[in-house]
């Protein structure tokens, strides 16, 4: 099967080039090249998707029996794929995302559930606008141009919480990075938050079989249900320092100390408000007969500190506590 990852060089897009090529696939990344290259063994093909045409000079005559495409924010992106490649492709697959569905706080729910209205047309589009609402509908736009034009030959993966190796958000890292370093870490005590973790790498390799196989429709690319605690506590033993403590620090005082739920500065990553709890916690029965197969979170866990470790100590984080911030927290504890 010779596939076309359009993307290839970060994080999911880059373990799904890996994962084809690991499975014996001949694999074409098309990116700009300015997010590095894509891995060893991977064709490199440089094109830029916001400049119109440039993918199908890019691809001119190329046929590819499978395609993975990633546009984060971008219908018309997607559409361009689409029609660039247009009787040149076997199976499409588009990775959407679990915020693609209207109601955040459903839990339990399945791919049949209602979506937001599509965002179609975003001419002067900021892509880098990840307002949940903005992103949810521009994967619901982009899905619906892989249906019409991919048709049988669509499969639609609505990813979930992603983590593991290449992780450039700072969420999930943030806890194997802090529990690694040890001693009093805070953490919400929020014994009931379900939360729902998907290593890449299980989630790549899934994408892949899923190619390779044919599968079609639209799936939830999420992984086990579990609970923040259980990820939390699995953590730290799978990577914890042997002085590490774990201070369950009530929501209330969070609050009063204006930690912020979910990611950005002075948040406790993955910590979330009840009316999100639908995000971290899918039915993935119908797409867990299939996979994506889930490796110990132990496994998880020494990945994604392999990956902190590999960016630098004390570096800048995008998500979670400095050093001050938690100590204040721990201070207001009394
Ligand atoms: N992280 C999560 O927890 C999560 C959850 C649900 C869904 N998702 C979805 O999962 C996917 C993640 O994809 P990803 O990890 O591969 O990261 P990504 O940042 O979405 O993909 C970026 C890739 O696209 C390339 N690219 C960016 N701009 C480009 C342009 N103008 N022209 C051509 N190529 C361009 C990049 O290479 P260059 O920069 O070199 O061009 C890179 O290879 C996304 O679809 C995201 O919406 C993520």
């Amino acid at each position: 099967m010779r596939i076309l990852v359009l993307g290839g060089t970060v994080f999911l897009s880059r373990a799904v080039a890996a994962a084809a090529l690991a499975a014996g696939h001949p694999v074409t990344c098309v990116s700009r090249g300015v997010s590095g290259p894509p891995p060893d063994g991977a064709e490199a093909v440089t094109a830029d998707r916001s400049r119109p045409g440039a993918l199908a000079a890019a691809l001119h005559g190329r046929t590819f029996d499978a395609v993975v495409d990633v546009a984060t924010m971008s219908a018309p992106w997607v559409r361009d794929a689409l029609d660039a490649l247009h009787g040149r492709f076997g199976h499409w697959t588009f990775v959407s995302s679990i915020n693609a569905y209207a109601d955040p706080s459903l839990r339990g729910g399945t791919v049949t559930q209602p979506t937001l209205a599509p965002l179609h047309d975003q001419p002067d589009q900021d892509l880098t606008n990840r307002d949940p609402g903005v992103y949810g509908a521009a994967k619901v736009a982009s899905e619906q141009a892989v249906r019409e034009r991919a048709g049988d030959r669509a499969h639609v993966v609505r990813g979930g919480l992603m983590c593991g190796h290449g992780d450039l958000s700072d969420r999930y890292g943030y806890w194997a990075d802090r529990f690694a370093r040890g001693g009093r870490v805070v953490v919400p005590d929020v014994p009931a938050q379900p939360m729902q973790l998907v290593d890449v790498d299980d989630l790549a390799a899934w994408i892949v079989a899923g190619a390779a196989d044919g599968t079609t429709g639209t799936h939830d690319g999420a992984g086990q249900r579990s609970t923040l605690d259980r990820v939390l506590t699995g953590t730290a033993d799978a990577v914890g320092a042997d002085d590490l403590e774990l201070v369950r620090v009530p929501e209330r005082t969070l609050a009063e100390q204006d930690v912020a739920f979910w990611a950005g500065p002075r948040s406790l990553p993955l910590w979330l408000p009840e009316s999100l709890w639908g995000m971290v916690d899918r039915d993935v029965t119908t797409t867990s007969t299939a996979g994506p197969a889930a490796r110990p979170l132990a496994d998880t866990a020494r990945a994604a500190l392999a990956w902190e470790r590999g960016l630098g100590a004390g570096r800048g984080r995008r998500a979670g506590l400095t050093d001050a911030e938690e100590q204040a927290v721990l201070r207001a504890l009394g």
